[in-house]
């Protein structure tokens, strides 16, 4: 597997911290409840709640889809749920990679249900190319167009998450 860096450590820590200013301002006196979705999530989750200068609590979710090429998300599933209420709460979603867009917005569809106070979404990686729902993550840390891309939590076949840079896979 051929692989070139993509975004250094010291890029990504950057750009991580003003992910959390943001998100600090964005929520000024409040305390929001962050749910990270497994497993792609959890290493940018863990950084960025350690440079909010608000409170916040943590939760996890995971989904999972079956059938690969439908336009719908009705082949996604949740394979673990959140354990907390998140009623009345300010919840921002914490995804790796928005991509389609099917997982999040199958994810968004079900926690609207709960009625949290406010549902916004914080994503690692915007890739623009393969968007098939047109929804924007509000908080977004890199974009990219296209291309598969690992480490910093992200995967191929469960390989390459711990790697501390992101890297994209050349063909
Ligand atoms: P959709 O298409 O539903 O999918 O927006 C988003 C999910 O697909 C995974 N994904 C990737 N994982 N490198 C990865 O390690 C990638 O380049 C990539 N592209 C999509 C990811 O789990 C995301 O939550
Ligand atoms: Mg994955």
């Amino acid at each position: 597997m051929k692989r070139k860096i993509l975004f250094s450590k010291e890029t990504i820590d950057q750009r991580v911290r003003e992910l959390a200013d943001e998100i600090s301002q964005e929520y000024e006196g409040r305390e929001i409840l962050m749910i990270g979705v497994l497993k792609g999530a959890f290493v940018f989750l863990a950084d960025l709640i350690r440079s909010l200068s608000i409170p916040c609590e943590i939760d996890f979710t995971r989904l999972a889809s079956y059938g690969a090429g439908t336009v719908s998300t009705e082949n996604i599933v949740v394979t673990k749920k959140i354990e907390m209420p998140i009623k009345g709460r300010d919840v921002v979603i914490v995804e790796d990679i928005v991509d389609t867009g099917l997982t999040l917005t199958y994810l968004i569809n079900q926690l609207k249900k709960e009625r949290p106070r406010s549902l916004k979404v914080c994503a690692f990686i915007d890739k623009k190319r393969k968007r098939k729902i047109p929804i924007e993550a509000d908080f977004v840390g890199f974009t990219i167009e296209d291309g598969f891309v690992v480490g910093y939590g992200l995967d191929v076949n469960e390989k390459a998450r711990f790697l501390p840079d992101v890297y994209i896979i050349e063909e």
